[in-house]
């Protein structure tokens, strides 16, 4: 991948060969350095998964990365069109399915582009709903519309399917791989799920003591089968780097 050799910190958007371009970024709250010294290319297009022990600091990354904490120290370049969705869908729930995916956004076209989109996450039948009548699963297709109506070159996804049940969870990250491959944009994927990140993503990344550990390349091609060799390899390597011995 190509490394920045010319970054410039007074520009914030991405430079053309990385979509994310992260440098020497340090985060403190008060005496604690939750990151420390983080350097992190992701290249357009790629879909990386950031695993790491609870409070090692993969929200706070994607917090930072997303403009919604300051960078006081280091430099990130991030493209111009960024998203989110978090563990939690956060719709509005006084707005129907359709006005939280065009929240923001005026016009009779976008509410039209809604209707794609939601046609696309499997919700074209749930416009008018409410999101308190929506299913977990059905909360988070939502949640991925609203974030794919920009068309942003970055998706971030901070545990999006944690708290759905084992066969929602499959049927999420087969759409997410389908939305990823049609909306071609790169993807931060932050997941406990070591089998998750396997299988969906081109690079995983374990983050420890304020840093990037480990990072692992997934060279498999897709749908890839949980019994391949070369899938197993790769989980037992994640699974050390995690601390969990099998
Ligand atoms: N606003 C804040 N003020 C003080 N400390 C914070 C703040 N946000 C995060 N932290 C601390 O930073 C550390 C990393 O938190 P973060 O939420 O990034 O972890 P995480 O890797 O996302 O964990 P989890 O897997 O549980 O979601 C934690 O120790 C947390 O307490
Ligand atoms: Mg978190």
């Amino acid at each position: 991948m190509a490394v920045a050799s010319a970054l410039r910190p007074d520009v914030d958007t991405a430079i053309a060969d990385n979509a994310v371009s992260i440098r020497h970024f340090t985060r403190r709250f008060g005496e604690s350095t939750v990151l420390r010294n983080l350097n992190l290319d992701i290249a357009p297009g790629e879909f990386v998964a950031l695993l790491g022990h609870s409070g090692s600091g993969k929200s706070t990354l994607l917090r930072a990365l997303a403009g919604l904490d300051p960078v006081d120290e280091g430099q990130i370049q991030r493209p111009k069109n960024v998203s989110v969705v978090f563990q939690e869908h956060r719709l509005l729930p006084w707005k129907s399915v359709r006005d939280n995916v065009t929240l923001g956004l005026d016009g009779k076209e976008w509410d039209q582009q809604a209707g794609t989109i939601l046609q696309e996450v499997g919700l074209g039948h749930r416009t008018e709903a409410w999101p308190l009548t929506l299913s977990g699963g059905e909360a988070q297709r939502a949640a991925l519309a609203r974030a794919l109506i920009r068309e942003p070159q970055l998706l971030m996804l901070d545990e999006p399917f944690a708290a759905l049940d084992a066969l929602t969870r499959l049927r999420m990250q087969k759409l997410v791989l389908d939305l990823w491959k049609k909306h071609n944009c790169a993807v931060l994927l932050v997941t406990h799920d070591v089998d998750e990140a396997l299988a969906l993503a081109d690079r995983a990344l374990v983050l420890e003591r304020g840093e990037i550990r480990t990072e692992v390349e997934i060279p498999m091609a897709r749908p890839r089968r949980h019994a391949d060799p070369a899938f197993e390899a790769l989980r037992e390597r994640l699974l050390g780097a995690l601390g969990v011995s099998v």
